[in-house]
């Protein structure tokens, strides 16, 4: 029995986590494995009930139990500037924190079928299969930052374990899949950059079979839309990854179909699309529920160890693509446009075979 805490969050997350898991409960029945969900509030609907984005009871509960799924947090509602006020991101944040998640790993995939869908040419992303690992717990989102009248600084801040430990989950992920490893820095500026460089190389020594290459931000976002392929991992600073995480993404033309894991060493790990809130199409039925379906099979992969299971997900979701089924966000001409819940039972018919 796995146990699994749920945070449907706001805008779409709730419609997409509702045919995610749905999609498990399909798979737990077509492979006899069981799995208790059980629901918390995180984000804006935290804000709204409890009046902050994380109460405790939910960093409790997904402490105590075997993963979390998150679908999305956010909106225009609790949008603000004024540093007294909470903001869902806060309940984000203070999760990745509070689980000590170090390790993001987002995977970046071109699906064949939707290979049209990319504003760049096919020659370029076909093939393409990388991995952004971002460190998730410090640098600039988490190291000493201040607002004093006019001014304001946040300030990047890495001690050499949490390097080591971040540039070990990228080593020990490339030895499974082509064995290249893309250090991304600012070395030529940054002192916290120049502590990544060293203790990354120092890191690889234990990993004679991975390639170690170290590259510069401002270079490696250039080189993921001129020559993506030539990336395997990439491991980065957590406002590096952010940044390239989006731009990575785009190369498959769509934000709707990427899936992600955080992962620690000592809480469950924690499993969401990368895509946000959507307010604007939010309880319309037409959000698509893929990067919420993907993360599921990403939750069985690295939290339960259940590859065959993660391996049905992941080819049901290619074989409906490649039967034309498309959410409004990935509709092409000539295509069977489907709703959120089609696109659920579509995946779901396709892992019963
Ligand atoms: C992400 C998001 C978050 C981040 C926001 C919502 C705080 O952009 O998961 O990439 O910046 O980490
Ligand atoms: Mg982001």
């Amino acid at each position: 029995m796995h146990r699994l805490t749920v945070l449907p969050g706001d805008g779409i997350g709730p419609e997409v986590v509702r045919e995610a898991i749905e999609v498990l409960n399909t798979v737990a029945s077509k492979f006899n494995l069981e799995f208790e969900t059980e629901e918390a509030l995180m984000g804006g609907c935290a804000i709204d009930a409890a009046g902050t984005p994380l109460p405790e009871t939910t960093l409790e509960l997904c402490r105590t139990g075997d993963a979390v799924l998150l679908g999305a947090i956010g909106g225009p509602k609790w949008d603000t500037t004024d540093p007294d006020k909470p903001r869902p991101e806060q309940g984000l944040l203070g999760l990745r924190k509070g689980l000590e998640l170090f390790a993001n790993l987002r995977p970046v995939k071109v699906f064949d079928a939707l290979i049209e869908s990319s504003t760049l040419k096919p020659e370029v992303i076909h093939d393409v299969d990388l991995v952004v690992v971002r460190e998730l717990t410090g640098g600039l989102y988490f190291g000493a930052s201040a607002r004093e009248g006019d001014r304001a600084y946040d300030t990047l801040d890495y001690q050499a374990y949490e390097v080591e430990r971040l540039m070990k989950v990228a080593f020990e992920l490339a030895e499974k899949r082509r064995g290249v490893v893309h250090s991304v820095d600012k070395a030529n500026v940054l002192e916290s950059s120049r502590l990544w460089r060293q203790t990354a190389g120092a890191t690889g020594a234990g990993y004679p079979d991975v390639e170690l290459n170290h590259m510069l931000v401002d270079n490696c976002a250039m080189q993921l839309i001129r020559n993506p392929k030539q990336f395997d991992v990439i491991a980065t600073e957590n406002l590096f990854g952010d940044i390239l995480s989006d731009e990575a993404s785009m190369l498959t033309g769509s934000l709707g179909m990427l899936a992600s894991a955080s992962l620690g060493e000592r809480y469950p790990g924690l499993y969401e699309p990368i895509h946000g809130s959507a307010p604007d199409i939010a309880g319309q039925d037409v959000a698509n529920p893929i990067a919420t379906i993907l993360s599921v099979a990403l939750m069985l992969r690295y939290s339960f160890d259940l590859e065959t299971p993660a391996l049905a997900i992941e080819g049901a979701v290619e074989a409906v693509l490649a039967g034309g089924f498309r959410t409004a966000d990935i509709m092409s001409e000539g295509k069977t446009m489907v709703g959120t819940v089609q696109m659920g039972d579509v995946i779901r018919r396709a892992i019963e075979g």
